[in-house]
């Protein structure tokens, strides 16, 4: 057995609280709004994993080749003996990456809101990577994190493209954040969908087979769930729209009629119109000079740039500057 270490910044029982205080603010709001990160309990996790298999949603498989082409080359250029990986998951798309950077690598440090998914990903690591140091931080990453101390070089990787799920604001403030982070030497690997045709990218973010469909609706049996709101998901219909100017996707929820949803526990009740809509997420696409700039703004220089064979996600290595 290797050692394995779970830390836990998120108290227990913030998920509740935040929970609420996003309804209260994005449901009493015009137009109404709820953060993606609320999609992502076992149901969605689990759809999640299934959106990575469709057809039509490229990005995990971008990335997957960008980083089985590349990773030979991040570990020579960042040396690392600490891997911090942001959002972690399952972790296994990052195998390619700890296999390259060993024997160097010392530490892994996957940090992850769902404690179940890092007990899970330090087992089958394990199993592959005996030796490895691992210490999983049970933590929000958009809070600003408080790292354990090992050793340096340290490579920070934010894959999946997740930067895009934050607004641009929330960008520039996590962007500070992990550059805080950083010491010189240290760097970080991001993954960015990029700007493409309407067409494909509309169709990734609203499959034929209903997958996309089923992970939207199911922030309303979270909500459900959680907070006791009586919703039927059967009474929304998912969207899923390309906002030209932005350069961003969004994904909505639309009301088929007028209706209430009621949150007995809140005290509160929300009125939809028919056919309105609430946006329940935005995924953003980017473009070389915006990652650069974005992360210029932040401290943090592009020292490499790697897109997958067709061009549709990139891969950035960036340092401290
Ligand atoms: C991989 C989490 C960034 O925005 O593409 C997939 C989530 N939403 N289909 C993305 C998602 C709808 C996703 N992230």
């Amino acid at each position: 057995m290797s050692p394995f270490l779970l830390t836990r910044t998120l108290p227990e029982d913030t998920a509740g609280a935040d929970l609420r205080a996003d309804v209260v603010h994005g449901l009493t709001r015009t137009p109404k709004e709820l953060p993606p990160k609320w999609f992502y309990d076992a149901r969605g996790s689990e759809l999640f994993e299934e959106i990575t298999r469709l057809p039509e949603y490229y990005p995990t498989r971008a990335e997957r080749e960008i980083l089985l082409a590349r990773a030979g080359e991040i570990a020579a250029a960042t040396g690392a003996r600490t891997l911090v990986e942001l959002g972690s998951g399952s972790s296994e798309k990052t195998r390619h990456l700890i296999e390259a950077l060993l024997p160097g690598l010392e530490d892994y440090v996957p940090v992850d809101v769902s404690e179940s998914a890092l007990r899970g990903a330090a087992k089958a690591l394990d199993a592959e990577v005996p030796g490895l140091r691992v210490h999983a931080l049970v933590a929000d990453f958009t809070r600003g994190l408080a790292l354990p101390g090992t050793p340096g070089p340290r490579l920070v990787a934010f894959l999946g493209g997740t930067i895009g799920n934050l607004l641009p604001e929330e960008r520039a403030m996590f962007l500070r954040s992990v550059r805080t982070l950083l010491a010189p030497g240290d760097a970080l690997l991001m993954g960015t969908d990029l700007v493409k045709d309407e067409a494909t990218l509309v169709a990734a973010y609203d499959d034929a087979a209903g997958v996309t469909a089923a992970f939207n609706k199911n922030v309303l049996s979270v909500l459900a769930r959680e907070l006791g709101a009586d919703v039927d998901p059967d009474d929304f219909e998912h969207v899923a729209v390309w906002d030209a100017e932005r350069e961003w996707v969004e994904m909505r929820l639309r009301a088929r009629h007028a209706l209430t949803v009621k949150f007995p526990e809140l005290d509160l009740a929300v009125a939809f119109e028919a056919g309105e809509e609430m946006r329940t997420e935005v995924s953003a696409k980017f473009r070389r000079e915006r990652v650069a700039g974005e992360l210029a703004e932040a401290g943090l220089e592009l020292a490499h740039w790697w897109t997958d064979e067709a061009g549709r996600f990139a891969l950035s290595l960036a340092t401290a500057v």
